[in-house]
């Protein structure tokens, strides 16, 4: 190579690399955006309620105080029975999404991840959950329990 055509060559990066560079980093960032997107449907899978079929039990396996864990499409409830009303909530905890856990005792739920607990009623009363736990509907069709359908 004459020492002209070696001054004509540019001194910088090549700009194929600076592409192979551009190319690379583009599809890392699709990876990742695919990668978030799994995370978070594992986490928090679709609990849409136009899919789901009711959950149906009945009554007399539900006594006033008692309590009877369900599965509502994909997602782990329990039924609360108070003398006043009977209540449907999830046991995913809306601060992370940990399970929380009757508390016979106390009459409220607990989450051990971060020490969260909510009322009888799905109100949180300690801990950094943001939200009252998710109510599913309830009705009382004759003798039988009906989960998860419109009144
Ligand atoms: S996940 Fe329940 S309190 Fe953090």
């Amino acid at each position: 190579m004459s020492e002209q055509a070696a001054k004509s060559l540019p001194s910088g990066p090549s700009p194929f690399i600076s592409r192979r560079r551009l190319i690379l980093g583009g599809m890392a960032a699709v990876a990742a955006a695919w990668a978030g997107t799994a995370v978070q449907s594992l986490l928090f899978p679709s609990t849409s309620t136009a899919e789901t079929k009711p959950v149906t039990f009945p009554l007399a396996e539900l006594p006033v105080g008692g309590t009877r864990p369900i599965t509502y499409g994909a997602t782990p409830a329990l039924v609360v029975r108070t003398p006043e009303s009977i209540r449907c909530f999830s046991l995913v905890c809306t601060h992370l999404g940990c399970l929380v856990q009757w508390q016979e005792g106390a009459k409220e739920f607990y989450c051990p991840c971060h020490d969260g607990r909510f009322d009888q009623f799905g109100e949180v009363l300690a801990g950094p959950p943001p939200l009252p736990l998710e109510q599913f509907t309830v009705r009382v069709d004759g003798d039988m329990v009906v989960v998860g359908e419109e009144a």
